[in-house]
């Protein structure tokens, strides 16, 4: 079977910039902004600017064969969207080569693929269009797309105006219906629902099974396993392990490195005696062993590993508080031992460990910051204003099959309805 895809030392190198600069002066920060679009950095006497490398993907090799199925898992901030940004060549590798042999159509972030000022018809030909196709080719393919899509009515409607639950269920449709000879689907399929979640999987299933090649970033290993042949494993920008899907898939639900874990010795930007300090975070899942995230509607805790001061021989009346706040930074609710009636008198452990134990986390899919706050004998002994985002995976809270939708809210109430 000849290939598909050969990546050759693939790198994806990112500057970041750090700007240390006064907070006023208007004036002058418009005159630097455009100094910079010039190219010339204009910077003020007490302005300095600090550079940094990053590499998102790191010396990455790989041949994908025709018709090879593959899942890429990892988690987040692996390097998997900026893998299949380079291959669908909407961004460039900073190093290395790829070979591609086929046409590819892509299904990345939402705002990525579509024309936001064009209408969802006018889409549906564009992409063809960029695909080779002719405008025949695509007239026949056209209702079937407007009918997986579900988005009749909205069709002369501009795609900015679309939520982002209709964009992704047009921007699939048009990406497995134009029969592209490789198909590349990042996670955007988690902000659907679960039904058309499962309408699209079946979809890739007939994609794959026509021979075509697909590369599919999901967090879902069921999924993964499911429509996969192959797995990619990636873990910091670099290729762990690539072969026959289960291997990699254990792997990644074995290695500890991807145990979600936030240091915390080393934070300067906190507060208050010291007499405890928080060390790390952890997550742990329903049977408390270590996890990488926490699952809507399934138990779970929060671990905090705590350090004596050696200065303290008996920590009294501990207090702790978290503070969770969700994507915008608004505070959403906050964990708290006197709340739930648990005091802690006295303690002499030097490295107490916490559990905060939820028997159902109410907490929707996302990334939740969080603030630790700690007091000893009601006087501030730690404080971190965002500590560290801790993941919640998509669960199935209600036993329905159904998550709450994208825009209704981030938690969970645990209800039910009754007709009398
Ligand atoms: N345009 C960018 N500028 C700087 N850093 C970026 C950019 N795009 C992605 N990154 C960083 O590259 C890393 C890999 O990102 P990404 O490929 O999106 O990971 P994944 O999809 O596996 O979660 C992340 O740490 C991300 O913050
Ligand atoms: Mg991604």
């Amino acid at each position: 079977m000849s290939v598909a895809i050969r990546a050759e030392h693939l790198t994806k190198r990112y500057v970041l910039r750090h700007q240390v600069r006064e907070p006023y002066t208007a004036l002058r920060d418009v005159l630097a902004r455009k100094a910079r679009q010039a190219g010339k950095a204009l910077l003020g006497r007490n302005e300095q600017i600090i550079t940094e490398d990053f590499h998102a993907l790191n010396d990455v090799s790989f041949d994908i064969l025709q018709g090879q199925r593959v899942g890429i898992i990892g988690r987040n901030g692996a390097g998997k969207s900026t893998l299949l940004k380079i291959i669908s060549r909407i961004t460039e590798p900073s190093e290395g080569r790829l070979f591609i042999k086929g046409r590819v159509a892509s299904l990345l972030e939402v705002g990525t693929g579509f024309h936001p000022e064009l209408t969802g018809r006018e889409n549906i030909f564009l992409n063809g269009s960029i695909l080779g196709m002719t405008k025949a080719e695509i007239s026949r393919k056209f209702d079937e797309i407007v009918a997986f899509s579900e988005v009749e009515r909205f069709l002369d409607t501009p795609v900015k105006r679309y939520s982002s639950g209709m964009y992704v269920r047009l921007a699939f449709a048009v990406a497995a219906h134009l029969e592209p000879e490789i198909l590349l689907v990042d996670e955007v399929l988690a902000v659907g629902d679960a039904e058309f979640q499962k309408k699209c999987l079946g979809k890739m299933r007939d994609v794959a099974q026509s021979g075509r090649t697909i590369l599919f970033v999901s967090h879902n290993m069921a999924a993964i396993q499911n429509l996969c042949d192959t797995a990619i494993y990636l873990r910091n920008g670099q290729l762990v392990e690539m072969g026959e899907k289960d291997r990699v898939i254990a792997t990644y639900l074995r290695s500890t490195a991807d145990l979600h874990s936030i240091q915390l010795a080393d934070r300067k930007d906190r507060t208050g005696s010291g007499a405890v300090r928080f060390d790390s975070i952890e997550l742990c899942d329903e049977h408390g062993q270590p996890a990488s995230a926490l699952q809507s509607g399934k138990a779970g805790s929060i671990r905090l590993r705590l350090k004596k001061s050696p200065a303290v021989s008996v920590i009294r009346n501990l207090h702790i508080a978290v503070g969770i706040d969700d994507e915008i930074g608004q505070r959403i609710t906050n964990l708290n031992n006197e709340l739930t009636g648990n005091y802690f008198s006295e303690s002499s452990v030097n490295e107490p460990v916490i559990d905060i134990l939820m028997d159902k986390v109410p907490f929707r899919h996302g990334q939740y910051a969080i603030t630790l706050y700690a007091t000893v004998n009601n006087e501030v002994a730690d404080w971190i204003g965002n500590a560290g985002t801790i993941p919640v995976e998509p669960g199935d809270f209600f036993g329905s099959g159904k998550l709450l939708p994208d825009g209704q809210g981030n938690f969970y109430v645990g209800h039910r309805f009754k007709l009398h």
